[in-house]
């Protein structure tokens, strides 16, 4: 039985409750985290923590635990779950109070977290994605709870029998609905930059430094539409899929329709790491 976290106590995720005047629950008036552990140890947690920090001053609340407390809190859901490897999930919402468009700032948060497994992976076989304008708001680096545009586009992306949207603004792409995006052309590996159309993905800002670390050319720099649609390779990345590649886009193959060599190599390095780390 799964077990979660709920303000300060452990208890099955089934017996887990809030009241339902939890701004979370109204007004989507919260952040949240989620994070892979590998073999019972919490992969990238300082970083998740950090984005935790500052997803949180963004809408303008306190951190409602120490960088240790956190810490401890999820390393004791990990022990209390089942699962080699599992995703974490975790929440802060600004807590309960009447329904009202105006917060009191000393609201008592509501702070959950769960678990459920993580199935092992060391390659991906590929998905197909589809082409969206992105229709999400203008703070794309917070990571709220917020997601129903996410939700509507990944389901019409399923619809199509895609897995993934990757979203556009004007002419530039910003991200997946779900995830980063990268765009291979004669092995230049490239990403959009960081900024307010996007999040800071963990997994984005590792596969960067490794594919610097590992001697790639990796280029944190606009990417059009059209580098898109001609790339040679597309991947995805994030915590729970890792690096992924796109293998049709709109219904087209990307480069030969297969998970490129670039990937390979990317994958192999990225493996590595989590092996190690
Ligand atoms: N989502 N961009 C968006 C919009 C995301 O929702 C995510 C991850 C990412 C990748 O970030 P990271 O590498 O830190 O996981 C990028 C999580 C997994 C989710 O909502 O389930």
């Amino acid at each position: 039985m799964s077990v979660a976290y709920l303000n300060g106590e452990f208890l099955p995720l089934s017996e887990a409750k809030i009241p339902v005047m939890d701004r979370g629950f109204l007004f989507a008036d919260g952040v949240y985290e989620v994070m892979p552990t590998y073999n019972g140890r919490i992969f990238r947690i300082e970083e998740h923590l950090l984005r935790l920090d500052n997803s949180l001053s963004g809408i303008y609340m306190k951190n409602p635990m120490s960088m240790d407390e956190w810490k401890n809190m999820l390393e004791v859901l990990v022990e209390k779950n089942e699962g080699k490897h599992q995703s974490l999930y975790l929440q802060v919402t600004r807590g309960v109070s009447e329904r009202d468009h105006l917060f009191n700032e000393d609201l008592k948060p509501t702070i959950f977290a769960m678990s459920k497994p993580l199935r092992e992976k060391t390659s991906s076989p590929g998905i197909a994605a589809i082409t969206r304008e992105d229709s999400r708001w203008k703070h794309c680096d917070l990571k709220t709870i917020a997601l129903l545009p996410g939700v509507l586009l990944r389901n019409e992306a399923r619809s199509k029998g895609a897995t993934e949207a990757i979203l556009y603004i004007d002419n530039f792409i910003t991200e997946g609905a779900a995830s980063n995006v990268f765009v291979i052309k004669a092995n230049v590996i490239k990403t959009p930059p960081k900024g307010k159309h996007i999040l800071p993905g963990v997994t984005r800002d590792l596969v960067v430094e490794l594919m610097l670390d590992n001697g790639l050319d990796c280029r944190e720099e606009p990417v059009t539409l059209e580098e898109l649609r001609d790339a040679d390779e597309i991947w995805i990345t994030s915590s729970t899929w890792e690096i992924v590649p796109v293998i049709t886009l709109d219904g087209r193959n990307v480069g030969s329709g297969q998970p490129g060599p670039v990937y390979a190599e990317a994958n192999r390095i990225y493996q590595e790491f989590k092996e190690n780390f």
